[in-house]
């Protein structure tokens, strides 16, 4: 039994390293050759954090390729179009930005880079490395504070994109208040029958849409975009990686001898957290939630987003115990662990709505192994692959059956099953 079971992972392992390999173009992955065929930001993060124990240099050329499209004001894109887009949407033209001869998308994704290349840093102790990409991560945090928080402390986004769980019923209230207008578009993520149930509805795309166009129309001026734009959410999920990065920048400064950069994200760090246990921290549900600028309100969704809170060692150990018994009760409820969503609009194939995602079983688990509670993380991870070994690398997978749903060959799931199964 043993035996079949580390032969199976070996076997695993190979075939993690072919679907990298075979998504690798010159210097970064793609996340998936049928769905998303270029470079996007936190999947770049994770595909590093995975390569890091098995192939160091493609793990730097991946984070430093990532680092060279951050915008001269410290936004780091979303997708990074090193090829054309003919077939996908919203491709280039929609977009219109372009770095050095690069064109990206004008909105962000959560700030896995730091952590990522903290890890890559610390499997390679290459100082040429981490020379080159620290300055791009600093100008990156540095832009959160600035250009993305009320009060220097809490940030938010103004995409439901931006959060990396794209269509959480989380962002259904603050979407449903504004009216998108006619948007005219054609998509390009349904490729299949099977697949347009799974993916985000037209209601929701027409959102999305119009919140592209209109930043664009605001030429992307973040200081007038907090004035006018419809959707202003300070996620849960982001704030956790975002003070996590504030902490793994501080570590990264240490390591190149500048300790007042340290202090200061170390402190940056601690007043985030902070305030966010003060504004995100809902007692009602026992977890943390996302906080709704435009609306003023929380975003009462019981989502992994407020699980992740663990990775950023957010909760105080009060706050601790309640969100393990949240865990417990509400998302070790299935057979698979953790679906990304539990409540009314629960849906175990749709996308963000419930399917256990790989990427976000691994920020709990990182964060529940934090504070001790390697039980909960051992039965996340184990979770995890039992997924990928029964499935496959695909994109996400119905807590329930465990059937895997989305794209298949997906960097990130192939990515952190290295991980889950490397020497840690
Ligand atoms: C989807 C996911 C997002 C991911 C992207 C590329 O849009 O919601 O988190 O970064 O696909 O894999």
């Amino acid at each position: 039994m043993r035996d079949d079971r580390t032969t199976d992972t070996a076997t695993r392992r190979t075939e993690a390293l072919d679907v990298l390999r075979s998504n690798r173009a010159e210097g970064y992955t793609i996340p998936s050759a049928t769905l998303y065929p270029f470079q996007w930001n936190w999947d770049s993060a994770f595909i590093a954090l995975g390569l890091a124990g098995v192939e160091p240099e493609a793990a730097k050329e991946e984070l430093k390729s990532l680092c060279a499209a951050t915008w001269e004001n410290g936004l780091l894109p979303h997708i990074v179009f090193h090829t054309d887009a003919e077939g996908y949407f919203p491709g280039p033209e929609e977009w219109g930005v372009d770095v050095d001869g690069v064109a990206t998308s004008g909105i962000t994704q959560p700030p896995m880079v730091v952590p990522a290349a903290r890890r890559v840093y610390e499997a390679t102790g290459d100082d040429d490395f981490l020379d080159c990409v620290y300055p791009a991560l600093e100008r990156h945090l540095e832009w959160w504070v600035r250009e993305r928080s009320f009060d220097d402390a809490v940030v938010y986004v103004r995409h439901p994109w931006e959060t990396g769980m794209d269509d959480s019923p989380a962002w259904t209230e603050p979407l449903a208040a504004f009216d998108p207008g006619e948007v005219e578009y054609e998509r390009e993520d349904r490729k299949s029958d099977e697949l347009a149930d799974q993916r985000p509805s037209d209601w929701d795309y027409d959102r999305y849409v119009s919140l592209v166009r209109s930043a664009r129309a605001a030429d992307w001026d973040e200081r007038s975009l907090r004035e006018s734009c419809p959707f202003l959410v300070e996620d849960a999920l982001t704030n956790a990686i975002f003070v996590r990065a504030c902490d793994d920048l501080a570590a990264l400064s240490v390591a190149r001898g500048d300790d007042t950069a340290a202090t200061t994200w170390r402190e940056q760090a601690d007043r985030s957290r902070e305030a966010i246990r003060d504004r995100l921290w809902d007692e009602e549900s026992g977890t943390f939630v996302s906080y709704d600028r435009v609306g003023d309100r929380k975003l009462e969704a019981n989502s992994v987003a407020g699980l992740a809170a663990l990775f950023g060692e957010i909760p105080t150990n009060e706050q601790f115990e309640r969100l393990r018994r949240t865990l417990r009760d509400d998302f070790f409820a299935h057979e698979f662990a953790v679906p990304s969503y539990v409540g009314e609009a629960f849906d175990p194939d749709r996308y963000w709505r419930g399917p256990v995602w790989i990427n976000t079983n691994w920020l709990v688990a990182d964060g529940l192994r934090r504070y001790g509670a390697t039980d909960f993380a051992d039965r996340i991870d184990r979770d995890s692959r039992r997924l990928v070994e029964r499935e496959g690398f695909r994109e996400y997978f119905n807590p329930e059956t465990g059937a895997g749903r989305g794209s298949d060959r997906f960097s990130w799931s192939a990515a952190l099953y290295l991980e889950l199964t490397g020497d840690r």
